[in-house]
């Protein structure tokens, strides 16, 4: 349990210390500080590392907020013009996103990836600059940086990764705006799909309270409580942890636990993609950002948002599609967030299909294989094929080894 309060990696490293204060170890979830003994395979693949085609400080609401395009590599005849946003989850940006790029653009789409408001390269404003952090406002920037930088007749596809899913969901639906015919989403207009590499279940994940009842619930939220007084709104205390504690080996050693299923780990979690994640956490908003994040109101559950907007995604039809990381112990297959949407994919009436792969929170880098899958989905959804992947496709729900695919 204690480890779904966490999200991404550096809230990984950051509970893990913080909750061991806390929480007897043993039960805690500690992240091991030694790298496990690394698999020494050799690489199958190298490490991609794409070129930005251009690279923006776009402004939102005041703030820059920093942005890549990818421009395709290769032009494929007869494919739909077709953009794809990125959206990353909880402390990460754009670099971790690599392979996904790469390959995308190999394939014809033209690929956005977004650092939010607060977080990677983004200005990180604090309440003094008038910004409450939560999924509604980021999804509100990724539609107005489409509406400035996609023209409206290109069909969208926006993705994301756990709290990014939910980002990516929101936008797409224009659930930040309202849900009436009057909804005026840039996205929501274009939308040509949904894809998400495992998904959150809310901003936080004070959500998870939500599966819970009785005593388990008071004791969990008396725990969420203690964090958030003790710790996430804490911000001298969060300020110390950001400076002094986070270095570049406790990064590349939490990062090197969470790709526990990569072939080739060590070329992995390399040096670019440790600091990605370490210079964002030195911005002087960080604290300020990471504290908003925790203890902010986690917003409405993915599930509310589907359900909010099922008539206007069943009515355009519109695919979503999930690619787990099935050892997640972040966003767990077996979460409520995992059930409803592998659920929905074994149903045939709607348009959402899934895949499984083996691998941890953050599937398309660790094991980059799993960006096939979605690929494979993005293609049908762009070559004129009307083919539906729902459940009952043979890569529907079905566990493939990847030297299969
Ligand atoms: C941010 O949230 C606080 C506390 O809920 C509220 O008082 C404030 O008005 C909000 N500010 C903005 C800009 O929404
Ligand atoms: C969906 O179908 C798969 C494969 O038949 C099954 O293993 C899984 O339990 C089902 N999940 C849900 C939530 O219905
Ligand atoms: C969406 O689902 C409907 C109902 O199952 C199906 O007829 C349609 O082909 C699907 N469309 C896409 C784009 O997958």
């Amino acid at each position: 349990m204690i480890n779904r309060l966490v999200s991404c990696t550096l809230a990984v490293v950051l509970h893990g210390l913080l909750s061991a204060l806390l929480v007897q170890p043993g039960n805690a979830f500690v992240p091991a500080l030694v790298p496990p003994a690394s698999s020494k395979a050799t690489p199958l693949f190298a490490v991609a590392n794409p070129t930005a085609t251009a690279a923006r400080d776009f402004v939102f609401q005041g703030h820059k907020t920093y942005s890549e395009v990818y421009e395709p590599t290769a032009v494929i005849p007869k494919k739909k013009k077709c953009h794809v946003i990125l959206v990353h989850g909880f402390g990460c940006g754009t670099l971790y996103w690599r392979e996904t790029i790469q390959l995308f653009q190999q394939s014809g789409y033209t690929v956005h990836a977004l650092d939010l408001l607060g977080q990677g390269k983004s200005a990180k404003p604090g309440r003094a600059d008038g910004i409450n952090y939560s999924i509604r406002l980021w999804a509100q920037q990724v539609d107005d940086y489409a509406r400035a930088n996609i023209p409206p007749s290109s069909s969208i596809v926006v993705m994301g990764n756990s709290l990014g899913s939910m980002v990516a969901l929101t936008a797409a639906t224009g659930d930040q705006t309202n849900n009436d015919d009057t909804n005026d989403g840039f996205i929501r207009q274009s939308i040509g799909g949904v894809g998400m590499y495992n998904c959150g279940v809310g901003m936080n994940s004070r959500n998870v309270l939500r599966e819970f009842s009785g005593v388990q619930k008071v004791i969990f939220t008396a725990i969420f409580d203690l964090l958030d007084a003790l710790v996430f709104g804490n911000l001298p205390l969060l300020t110390y942890v950001l400076d002094n504690v986070v270095t570049q080996e406790l990064l590349k050693n939490a990062l090197t636990n969470l790709y526990q299923y990569a072939t080739d780990v060590d070329e992995r979690v390399n040096d670019v993609l440790v600091d990605s994640f370490y210079y964002p956490a030195k911005d002087s908003g960080s604290p300020q950002a990471l504290s908003q994040i925790y203890t902010n109101d986690p917003g409405d559950t993915p599930m509310e948002v589907y359900e909010r907007h099922s008539k206007f995604l069943l009515d355009r039809q519109v695919p979503i599609h999930l690619v787990w990381g099935d050892q997640d112990p972040v966003t767990p297959l077996a979460g409520s967030v995992g059930t409803f949407f592998q659920a929905m994919a074994n149903e045939s009436d709607n348009n959402i299909s899934m895949d499984l792969v083996t691998a941890g929170h953050i599937p398309f880098d660790e094991v980059p294989e799993s960006n096939e899958l979605m690929l494979k989905w993005l293609d049908n959804l762009n070559d004129g094929t009307t083919t539906t992947s729902n459940g009952g496709n043979f890569l529907g729900n079905v566990k493939l080894p990847f030297f299969l695919l």
